[in-house]
């Protein structure tokens, strides 16, 4: 994946650079984002989306909300970036990564606290590369633990986009066909279109194409007549964010798929990092589901397709029970029939 979907331009009073999203295929547009109300626009308008992504621009975002702080005392600076952080993370409640981002940025500063409020700021900016540096590393890891799932000639089907746009680079549940294609097994990919915002059509498809992978697009609801019509082998999707007991949130369609892939006997694998696993929570029933505003279920690209204030309902996740999970895939191994005991041994801790 050569296009980097995140980066930081220059030094402490510089900025971050994204791809926006919103615009693939059609437009390569990059936006730059300077201080805390671009940065929070950028994620709540998906233009940099995808639950490790959301995670980089929220703690690269501590940065750019700060680096302007004119606190001369530790104090004063932690309660301003505090101020910050709440309003970032205000931004998107579902992807459990945007608050991993933002507490570690809140634990470096208070880790610093006898230091300069410039030293801090700068050890801020330091930890918000390394963030990104970490998560391109951990997607390879991921990619290198799932490819074994891959057989030759396999066929997958996923849905929305876990790919280089979602992270740091080469994604997650893309990761692991990546991974399989670049050892030399032929694999082909069927890519829901995932409505309402089209991540799967406009991105995966996209990233897929352009990697010389084998994609067909298929919209959503095709999905069962696809397992039964096609050998399918395995469905694997990303994470936004993962309960204690394995139970999984993603794009929304991702728990019909699974019921879906249960039916027709097509194992199910989820692929994250630890950073999208909230062990603070037992179930998958806690995890808060963001509602999105009517327009995207009432029109696509811009155009209307439903009557005038017609009522909607727009979730933008849904959560998988972990029953419904062959395995999920992560870069420190992979969890076979995830439950507790499984997740708390290979996750144990991920701050
Ligand atoms: O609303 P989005 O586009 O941010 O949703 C993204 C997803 O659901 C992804 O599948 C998930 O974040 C995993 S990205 C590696």
């Amino acid at each position: 994946m050569p296009l980097p979907t995140i980066e930081w331009i220059g030094e402490i009073d510089g900025k971050i650079k994204l791809v926006d999203q919103t615009l693939l295929p059609n437009e390569l547009k990059y936006v730059y984002c300077d201080d805390k109300e671009s940065i929070y626009h950028a994620i709540k308008t998906l233009m940099v989306r995808g639950a490790p992504a959301i995670g980089i621009a929220g703690a690269m975002g501590a940065v750019v909300g700060i680096k302007n702080c004119d606190a001369e005392d530790f104090e004063s600076f932690f309660n301003e970036m505090k101020q910050v952080t709440a309003y970032l993370g205000s931004s998107r409640p579902t992807a459990v990564n945007l608050f991993w981002g933002l507490k570690r940025m809140e634990d470096v500063a208070q880790r610093n606290s006898q230091k300069s409020v410039s030293e801090i700021k700068n050890i801020l900016l330091e930890e918000a590369k390394t963030i990104l540096e970490e998560d391109k590393t951990i997607c390879r890891k991921i990619g290198e633990n799932g490819e074994s799932l891959l057989e030759d000639g396999n066929c997958v089907i996923t849905h929305c986009n876990a790919g280089g746009l979602a992270t740091g680079d080469y994604g997650t549940a893309l990761a692991v066909m990546f991974a399989a294609a670049e050892k030399g097994k032929n694999i082909s990919v069927y890519a829901d279109e995932t409505r309402p915002l089209l991540q799967g059509s406009r991105l995966t498809a996209w990233e897929l194409k352009n990697a010389g992978i084998d994609v067909t697009l298929i919209c959503d609801n095709m999905a069962a007549h696809t397992m039964k019509q096609r050998k399918i082998d395995c469905v694997i999707v990303g994470a936004d964010r993962i309960a204690a007991n394995g139970d999984a949130a993603n794009k929304i369609g991702t728990y019909s798929l699974s019921i879906i892939a249960k039916e027709h006997d097509v194992p199910f694998y989820v692929a994250a990092p630890a950073s999208t696993f909230d062990l603070s929570i037992a179930s998958g029933d806690e995890i808060p589901i963001e509602e999105r505003g009517p327009d995207e279920v009432t029109s696509i690209s811009g155009n209307k397709i439903a009557p005038d204030d017609i009522k909607v309902f727009n979730p933008a996740f849904d959560v998988t029970p972990a029953s419904n999970i062959a395995a999920i895939i992560t870069e420190r191994g992979v969890i076979n029939s995830p439950n507790k005991e499984k997740v708390e041994t290979v996750i144990g801790n991920n701050t």
